[in-house]
């Protein structure tokens, strides 16, 4: 990969990237900030791309057409939608689904994009192995799964959604950008992989800790990218 987009939601998914970069070049564009440098040696663009699924398609798509990025990586936290998957573990991406999309009214299947010749869009499996290999040796004290991303436009906090999620998708997380940039590399025919630490059980349970948990969860992320982008 010649230069590689790396997409966080919130600054704290990107914040510690940022700062381990050679910036070369900052570009203001739809309110991101697109930091254009070189990370242990390889060309990245690394952008805050705000929450929620708009924000991170139009993302993709400005790495591709401004920057020619030719392979784009999502990095932040997620709801853990598998008991075995704890806080902390990271969820490498199967796929990505976008679990709001419903067209049931006519006759879909929840999740499916109509006139779309796929609805999960699945993560570059060569990324897939690099990135769990890394993180067994990066973050040795965690676990690693891989499994399906679902993303939709809403916090997950609440258990009946939780286990809707999981019926209807069998999803590992739940999140709310990862299949928007998914799709959106689908679309442009580039390779991508969601790689996201669990900060929450998305089910609502003692929330006094999310902002600690948020925190160590992000660094475990920004750690396997940082290692991750040397391979690639
Ligand atoms: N990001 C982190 N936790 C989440 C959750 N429970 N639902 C959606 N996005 C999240």
């Amino acid at each position: 990969m010649k230069k590689v987009g790396i997409i966080g939601a919130m600054e704290l998914e990107v914040s510690e990237l940022k700062s381990k970069m050679d910036v070369q070049n900052v570009v203001d564009k739809a309110g991101m900030k697109f930091y254009e440098g070189l990370l242990n040696e390889k060309n990245v663009v690394v952008v805050q791309c705000g929450i929620g699924k708009v924000n991170a398609g139009m993302c993709v798509q400005i790495l591709v057409d401004l920057f020619g990025v030719d392979a784009v990586i999502n990095t932040g936290v997620a709801g853990s939608l598998q008991a075995k998957i704890n806080i902390g573990d990271i969820v490498v991406s199967t796929d990505a689904c976008e679990h709001d999309m419903d067209v049931s009214a006519l006759g879909y299947e929840p999740g499916i994009i109509p006139q779309m010749e796929t609805s999960c869009f699945e993560a570059d499996k060569t990324f897939i192995q690099q990135a769990i290999d890394v993180c067994k040796e990066v973050n040795p004290d965690i676990g690693v799964y891989e499994g399906r991303v679902v993303s939709g436009d809403q916090f997950i906090s609440d258990s009946a959604v939780k286990d809707k999620l999981i019926k209807q998708f069998d999803g590992a997380c739940a999140e709310m950008e990862g299949a928007a940039i998914a799709h959106a590399a689908f679309l442009n025919q580039i390779p991508f992989v969601v790689l996201r630490a669990i900060s929450d059980k998305a089910d609502g349970s003692a929330h006094m800790d999310y902002p600690e948990f948020e925190r160590a969860a992000a660094a475990h992320c920004a750690k396997l990218v940082e290692h991750l982008i040397m391979r690639i």
